[in-house]
C-alpha cells in the first residue's frame, strides 16, 4: 500500500482517535515510566495524536521529535501543545517514519508506541542507526494470540514480523535485533467493554 493510502487510511481515524485515552495514555505512561531523565533527544515513531510524545515531556528532555504519515492525527497533536507543551519542545513532522528522519546515533530515546505492526521489521535497524549507543527503546507490541487483521485492514500491515505470544518472544523481537537487556511485560486495559492487551518493550542499543 502506498504512503498516501496509508496516510489517507489513518487520516479518517483522527476524529475519534482522542475517545480512547485509557488506553493510548496508558500504554505510553508505561513505556515512559522507566526511562531516565534528561533525554537531549527524544523520538516518537508514528506519533499519532501524540501520546507518547506528551508524556516523554515528564523526562525533562531538551526536545522531541514526533513523526506520522498521517496530517489529521498530527493536526489533533499539534492542537493539544498549546495547553501540553507550552515551552515548545516538541516538533512535529509529517512523513514517513521509516527512516526516521534523525541523524544516526543522535537519539537518546526511541518511542513507538501501538504502531509496530504498521512498521514492520524495517524499524529495527532504523531504531539502532537513530540511537546513541546506551541510548533506550522503548516499544509495544500486540500479541500474536490476539491480533489477527482481515479483510482491508490487513493490508496496512506488513508480513515480515512475527507478532509474540508471550513475554519472552516480545523481549526476544529487540534482542534478536541487535539490542540488549531486552524485557517486557504485559500490559492489559480492561474498561468492561473490551480488553486490551499489548506487550511492552524496554532495550538498550548497543
Ligand atoms: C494506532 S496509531 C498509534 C498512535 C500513537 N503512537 C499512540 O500510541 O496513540 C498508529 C499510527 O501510526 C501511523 N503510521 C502508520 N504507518 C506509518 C508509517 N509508515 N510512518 C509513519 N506513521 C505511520 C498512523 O498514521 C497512526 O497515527
Amino acid at each position: 500500500m502506498s504512503d498516501e493510502s496509508r496516510a489517507a487510511f489513518f487520516d479518517g481515524t483522527a476524529e475519534h482517535y482522542d475517545e480512547d485515552p485509557t488506553f493510548h495514555a496508558g500504554v505510553a505512561d508505561a513505556l515512559i515510566a522507566p526511562l531516565p531523565e534528561g533525554p537531549e533527544l527524544v523520538l516518537d515513531v508514528a506519533t499519532g495524536t501524540g501520546f507518547a510524545a506528551y508524556a516523554a515531556l515528564r523526562l525533562k528532555p531538551a526536545r522531541v521529535l514526533a513523526v506520522d504519515l498521517s496530517p489529521a492525527m498530527l493536526a489533533k497533536a499539534e492542537a493539544k501543545a498549546p495547553e501540553l507543551d507550552p515551552s515548545g519542545l516538541i516538533s512535529w513532522r509529517v512523513g514517513p517514519a521509516v527512516p526516521m528522519p534523525a541523524e544516526d546515533h543522535s537519539a537518546d530515546v526511541v518511542l513507538c508506541a501501538s504502531s509496530l505492526h504498521f512498521l514492520g521489521a524495517a524499524a529495527f535497524p532504523d531504531w539502532l542507526r537513530v540511537l546513541r549507543p546506551g541510548g533506550r527503546l522503548a516499544f509495544s507490541v500486540v500479541s500474536g494470540a490476539r491480533f489477527k487483521p482481515s479483510g482491508p485492514f490487513a493490508e496496512l500491515v506488513p508480513d515480515d514480523l512475527k507478532f509474540p505470544h508471550d513475554e519472552a518472544e516480545a523481549a526476544a523481537l529487540a534482542s534478536s535485533a541487535g539490542f540488549v537487556d531486552a524485557s517486557a511485560q504485559t500490559f492489559t486495559v480492561d474498561t468492561g467493554e473490551r480488553v486490551r492487551s499489548v506487550f511492552l518493550v524496554h532495550a538498550i542499543a548497543p
